[in-house]
């Protein structure tokens, strides 16, 4: 696809080509390290058979993609995302694994013309929580899926459930309404509001279920406070000065156990299906 494709979420399209993206390409590895737990979960409940085509919704740098398409050996799995620099990650990855039926778009979910009926399964790791207008981006998505097609998705739950709520609540309070939780990662935490949008973009059978990963932030609490205090929601709520960095990586000590900090995390995983 070119870049003529059209992009709504323009303000989500600056973070994900900005800072954060740039984050989330650089450090892919950690980022795999804290949300690879959740992988097993999210691939059994898509059920990939190995003739499916499958779309990867906010791929990001592609890891879902690839394990994806390695399922869907004679099909093949497509990432779409609006980030430049993780689909330029994305692509590096697939090609230095080998992994030749992954392909990568830039696109908005919420809009992007997807070839109609295109898709067996669409699946998602924390890349649906970011539309503007989540009915009509899931109303896309079913639209890309053939008739019976599902939907296998994991979105993040109320942090005060996780460790995150834990090192959240280390750090020094807010003085403004935390960013996040409109068109951001939390804006999907409540499983009504998930049914309500699933059911408003004319999906069935939706379910959600809890499902519980280990997360691994870094070898020590300063390593992994460095990289939290990189983090998108981190610089968005708190900037980026030393305080804040000495505020996380204490908040990250009692987490260190077996020569890593490892947070226990929750996610809604989220399945549906095209009437
Ligand atoms: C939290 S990251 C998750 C990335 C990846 N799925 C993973 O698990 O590592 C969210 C991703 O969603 C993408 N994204 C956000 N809004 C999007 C949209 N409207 N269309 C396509 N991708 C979007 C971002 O660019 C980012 O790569």
């Amino acid at each position: 696809m070119t870049e003529t494709q059209p992009i709504v979420n323009t303000h989500q399209s600056e973070a994900w080509n900005g800072y954060e993206g740039e984050h989330w390409a650089e450090h892919h590895d950690r980022y795999e390290a804290m949300n690879g737990g959740f992988n097993d979960a999210l691939l059994e409940a898509a059920a990939i058979g190995p003739h499916d085509r499958v779309l990867d919704i906010g791929c990001g740098n592609g890891q879902i993609t690839r394990l994806a398409a390695r399922r869907a050996s004679l099909g093949g799995a497509t990432g779409v995302d609006l980030s430049r620099p993780m689909l330029a990650r994305a692509r590096s990855l697939a090609a230095e694994e080998g992994v030749a039926n992954a392909a990568f778009e830039r696109g908005d979910a919420q809009v992007h013309p997807f070839p109609t009926g295109g898709f067996d399964v669409a699946v998602s790791r924390f890349g649906v929580m970011f539309f503007a207008d989540p009915v009509a981006a899931f109303g896309n998505v079913r639209r890309a899926l053939r008739e019976g097609g599902r939907l296998a998705f994991l979105c993040m739950t109320p942090l005060a459930e996780t460790d995150m709520g834990a090192l959240a609540a280390a750090l020094p309070p807010l003085d403004h309404a935390p960013v996040g939780h409109d068109a951001g990662p939390l804006s999907l935490s409540d499983p009504d509001r998930v049914h309500e949008v699933l059911g408003g973009a004319g999906f069935h059978g939706v379910t959600s279920r809890k499902v519980e990963a280990e997360q691994i932030w870094g070898r020590d609490a300063r390593e992994a406070g460095e990289f939290f205090a990189g983090w998108g929601p981190i610089r968005h709520n708190y900037g980026s000065g030393d305080e804040v960095r000495e505020a996380v990586t204490k908040a990250m000590r009692p987490f260190e156990r077996d020569g890593a900090v490892r947070l226990r995390s929750t996610a809604w995983l989220v399945t549906a299906r095209r009437a």
